[in-house]
């Protein structure tokens, strides 16, 4: 039979570079991304109920309750165009009770990859960050600059993109992560995330070809 679409969880500390290699992995390989991150700052902007609530937290770089997390990721990835093409969850589970709340619903992924990057760098990152509102793509004034000036001139920073706000996201990502790590560690492929985005994308391309063959292998497709 068809091998079942490929189910990818990718994590690592705060401006490690998932949204960026998110970008380049649904480029190739087509999953439907789903950031809990950028599905939180929709609620945000426009301003509903669980965005107001949501916003506190994520100023304090703490986790927003589970209340409003666990149902709106959930309902992304039943989602048919997820249940088709496949996926690709970004900054979900961050906690045990996460993890705990998709295996319930049956959703486990087929590999869970860790993007491994030092503090000093991650900072570096953070405070260079910067956002296209129109077309949601992340650059980086040192290592992704813009490609023209009319580009450069509509970028925005994110509200919790400060050195003081980044240590505060780095302390609950400590507190949480070694929780995750164990529920995966049957699946986790550790990447070198200090290199630059193509060295990295490279590692993991490897991992997902990797991943995509065996199962074709298991469902009898080879
Ligand atoms: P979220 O939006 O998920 O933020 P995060 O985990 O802090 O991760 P970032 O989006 O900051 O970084 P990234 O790893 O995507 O890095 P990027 O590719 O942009 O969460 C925000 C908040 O929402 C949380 O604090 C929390 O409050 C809440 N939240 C989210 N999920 C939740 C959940 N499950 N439960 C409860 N609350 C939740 O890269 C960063 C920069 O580096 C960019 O400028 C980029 O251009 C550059 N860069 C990337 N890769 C490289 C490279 N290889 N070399 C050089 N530069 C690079």
């Amino acid at each position: 039979g068809k091998a079942e679409p490929l189910k990818v969880i990718i994590s690592g500390a705060p401006a490690s570079g998932k949204g960026t290699q998110c970008e380049l992995i649904t480029q190739k390989y087509g999953l439907v991304h789903i950031a809990a991150g950028d599905l939180l700052r929709a609620e945000v902007a426009a301003a509903s109920e669980n965005g107001k609530l949501a916003k506190e937290y994520m100023e304090k770089g703490e986790l927003v309750p589970n209340e409003i997390v666990v149902m709106m990721v959930k309902e992304r990835l039943l989602q048919p165009d997820s249940q088709q093409r496949g996926w690709l969850l970004d900054g979900y589970p961050r906690s045990s009770s996460q993890a705990a709340a998709l295996e319930d619903y049956g959703i486990r992924p087929d590999v869970f990859i860790l993007l491994d990057v030092s503090e000093d760098i991650l900072v570096e990152r953070v405070v260079g960050r910067r956002l296209d509102p129109l077309t949601g793509k992340i650059y980086h004034l040192k290592y992704s600059p813009p490609e023209n000036d009319e580009i450069a001139s509509r970028l925005t920073q994110r509200f919790d993109d400060t050195e003081e706000k980044v240590k505060l996201r780095l302390r609950t990502h400590h507190q949480n992560v070694d929780a995750v790590l164990s529920v995966y560690k049957d699946i986790t492929v550790k990447v070198n995330g200090n290199e630059a985005k193509e060295h990295v994308f490279a590692q993991i391309d490897a991992a997902l070809t990797h991943v995509g063959e065996q199962r074709k292998v298991n469902s009898g497709s080879l």
